[in-house]
């Protein structure tokens, strides 16, 4: 493979094609803003729909303990995302950064891997949102009709079945939305960014401190609930596999560190920023756990929208909050899916500008957004969020970006030495201890997930190597 690795002069002229096209970037964003950043793109579904469903299936109550491991692999693999980002600005994340530094076709396979992460976490949010409305709408006495409502299939222990529903049209309606959006070329200014956040936070603010007096302490009892012999649900095994599925709620902090380049003081305030981001999510996201497992049983809590079910439960001394509560997880995942959205169509941008997919993806609007790729990812994104469950979209989210992590906190040790003279702004601190500690912890993670999301990786990638060496390789431009 003699274009794995490319030379420093193919890098050089990357970073400074990168400075010629973004018209330069500035240096403006603090520690301060970072976080608000930060918080903006990880707080979503994750907490508003999956804590339920991961506490009810794997861990219980114990589901906190998940959320502290997820949040630990997430910090290290943070410190490396950050020092790629900073020393690689250029748009297209990680895929970017890999083909600068690793060649074409590890870029093509982390590439693949960043469009099942963001393909299936748009869809996967888009499903938590459809949650959330129909929750808030069947509380005005609208109810959506049931063929309409849901995931056209599920994943039984027969594997797939029909629901009996046609489409999530709920889920479909908001991609179409926020694919209309983004044609506009939308931008999210950082007020709006920061109402957004704040009504976030004091909505879950508002549901554990409300909240706390309506725990009954016997729902957290066992905490840890035994094991039922099948590995990952419920005892260690489960709270490992919890961390796995409630990983994706730490997901966005990924989009933070590709801003190194425009902080005053990344070597100072990128880790503050991640750091604080993640900590403050991970402290938010116990107390909702704790809460939520407190108020009901957690195994009642398989639903879309656990903490409107844990709100309606107590009735009448919370019910003013009802509404409050559903608006601001409406909201704070429309913008997490805006982003998310994005985020995809970029990727799909950087990698057709390479020519590995097809030219039209790198085509941009005279509005400046890459308007084929955006409604390719409306599309793929509507009906994917359409047909599929929740559970299962996510589990293959989780399993695909901690393994675009692992590689992440690989890479960084493996470019220390095999591009040393390359400027870093930010340089993940003892690098033989985080980096290794990162890829552990993801590779943990990722063990614990059931065999099924890991078949399901294993054709996605063998579907991406089909594309590769019957499309990519042919027309990429490096070749050319
Ligand atoms: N972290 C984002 C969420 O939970 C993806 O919705």
């Amino acid at each position: 493979m003699s274009n794995t690795l490319f030379r420093k002069k193919d890098i050089t002229a990357m970073l400074r094609d990168a400075g010629s096209t973004s018209g330069g970037l500035k240096r403006t964003l603090t520690a301060t803003n970072l976080v608000a950043l930060g918080i903006g793109a990880i707080v979503g579904t994750g907490i508003f729909v999956l804590t339920g469903q991961a506490a009810a299936q794997y861990a219980g109550p114990a589901l906190t303990v998940s959320f502290v491991i997820s949040a630990l692999g997430c910090i290290f693999a943070g410190f490396c995302y950050a020092e790629f980002a900073a020393m690689i600005p250029v748009s297209g994340s990680v895929y970017s950064y890999s083909y600068a530094t690793m060649g074409e076709f590890l870029a093509w396979f982390i590439g693949w891997d960043l469009i099942l992460e963001y393909l299936f976490a748009c869809s996967t949010v888009a499903v938590g949102w459809s949650g959330y409305m129909q929750s808030l709408l069947s509380g005005w006495g609208i109810d959506v009709p049931p063929q309409l409502a849901q995931s056209t299939l599920a994943h039984t222990g027969d594997g797939w079945v029909w629901t009996g529903s046609i489409i999530n049209f709920p889920a479909v309606c908001i991609v179409a939305v926020i694919t209309v959006l983004l044609l506009g070329g939308i931008r999210q200014s950082a007020w709006v960014n920061n109402v957004i956040v704040a009504i976030k936070v004091l909505v879950i603010l508002l549901f554990v401190g409300f909240g706390l007096s309506y725990i009954d302490t016997a729902n957290w009892t066992p905490y840890i609930p035994e094991n039922t012999g099948t590995f990952g649900e419920f005892g260690f095994s489960g709270i490992l596999r919890g961390a796995a599925v409630v990983f994706f709620a730490y997901l966005g902090f990924d989009t933070l560190s590709t801003a190194a380049q425009e902080t005053r003081n990344p070597q100072r305030d990128m880790p503050r920023g991640i750091l604080i981001s993640l900590i403050v999510c991970a402290l938010l996201y116990v107390a909702v756990t704790a809460v939520l497992t407190g108020i009901v049983n957690y195994t009642e809590l398989n639903v879309d929208a656990p903490i409107a079910v844990a709100i309606d439960k107590v009735g009448k001394g919370l019910a003013w909050m009802s509404p409050f509560i559903k608006l601001g997880a409406i909201a704070g995942i429309s913008s997490v899916i805006l982003v998310m959205m994005m985020g995809q169509s970029r990727i799909y941008y950087a990698i057709s500008r390479d020519g590995l997919l097809p030219r039209l993806f790198a085509k941009v609007s005279r509005r400046g957004t890459p308007q084929n790729a955006t409604i390719f990812a409306g599309i793929v994104t509507g009906i994917i969020a359409g047909l599929l469950p929740l559970s299962a979209l996510s589990e293959l989210v989780s399993i695909g970006t901690l393994m675009a992590f692992a590689i992440v906190c690989i890479s960084v040790i493996i470019l220390r030495r095999t591009h040393a003279h390359l400027v870093r702004p930010f340089k993940v601190p003892f690098v033989w201890v985080i980096p290794p500690l990162g890829a552990f912890f993801c590779i943990l993670q990722m063990a614990s997930l059931p065999g099924a999301t890991w078949m399901r990786l294993i054709i996605w990638t063998l579907a991406g190597f089909v594309i590769y060496f019957t499309y990519g390789r042919k027309h990429s431009l490096l070749k050319k």
